[in-house]
């Protein structure tokens, strides 16, 4: 059975639609003083193996809070096989401590889950891998890039754009695309040229008169892309696509990144947005399929 918290609604009723399983039906609501209530109307038989699926992005305490209160409902009803599916994993960005006595926030996320009753979690494209550490339960990382891929290639059928990471970091992001869709792909690199001097390049090819797809796992503020496209535009690129898994895009990210020149900016819905175009439906229903 599935369970689609409010943040993930039209994802998880998608996956339940793919894997032919019942979406269970919850009815939430905020009481004037903003607290919530939440109740599951439908019976569970306690031996079902249940999937909340529910990203934990903005607002992030509201959403986690609401899963809380599903896991708090289902261990009252006594089912105790429970998969977290959280698309997007909120407070994954603190992984560690970069300054003393700073609260490990994903560490935090990950006791409170696994106290409540969290057997096995899955999250696509986790911030870091070594959130995986932070848990005692099973945790599966899974990839959006395959699906990523098979949108470009619906998207570009006469051409092969290079794949392009805006730093090392998300490098691996686009060899992955580029491996399915035997494409170019690189990265962008910052070269001291001078003590004074710091020219940020593609790593190893040209991008003149190319069209470049850029993809990264997160845009929040948009720093990242405006920069390599701006880049990218010096380089004479002949046009820039930008899509990223995670759209967390804050405040007037998306009028920057149009601004810099970007030709389009799509998204996986981990998160819902206006550019969440490329459903991870068929990624989640496969691996629930594999499990
Ligand atoms: C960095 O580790 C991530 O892959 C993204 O590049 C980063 O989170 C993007 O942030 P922003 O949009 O604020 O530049």
């Amino acid at each position: 059975m599935i369970i689609g918290g409010s943040a993930s609604q039209a994802l998880a009723s998608e996956v339940a639609l793919m894997l032919n399983d019942k979406l269970c039906s919850i009815e939430t609501k905020k009481f004037p003083d903003g607290e919530r209530y939440l109740r599951i109307r439908d019976e569970i038989p306690q031996d079902e193996e249940v999937y909340i699926v529910q990203s934990t992005g903005y607002p992030q305490d509201e959403n986690l809070m609401e899963v809380f209160f599903i896991l708090d409902t289902l261990q009252d009803m006594n089912v105790t096989n429970i998969t977290l599916i959280s698309p997007y994993l909120g407070y994954s960005r603190q992984e560690r401590r970069f300054k003393d006595v700073e609260c490990i926030s994903a560490k935090a996320t990950a006791k409170l889950l696994q106290s409540m009753g969290v057997k096995h979690l899955v999250s696509i494209n986790l911030h870091e891998d070594s959130i995986i550490e932070l848990y005692d339960i099973p945790v599966d990382n899974i990839s959006a890039m395959p699906t990523i891929a098979q949108y470009i290639k619906e998207e570009y059928p006469d051409e092969k754009p290079v794949l392009l990471a805006p730093d090392k970091g998300a490098l691996n992001f686009a060899k992955e695309i580029a491996t399915i869709l035997d494409t170019d792909y690189d990265y962008l690199e910052k070269v001291r040229l001078s003590p004074e001097k710091v020219e940020t390049k593609t790593k190893n090819i040209s991008v003149e008169n190319r069209s470049v797809i850029i993809i990264d796992d997160i845009i929040s503020t948009g720093g990242t892309i405006v920069n390599a496209i701006g880049i990218l535009k010096k380089q004479n690129a002949k046009l820039v696509d930008v899509i990223c898994v995670h759209p967390v895009l804050v405040n007037d990210a998306v009028l920057k990144i149009n601004a810099a020149g970007a030709n389009s900016l799509k998204s996986t819905n981990t998160l819902k947005s206006d550019v969440s175009v490329i459903s991870v439906a068929t990624t989640i229903s496969d691996h629930i399929k594999s499990l």
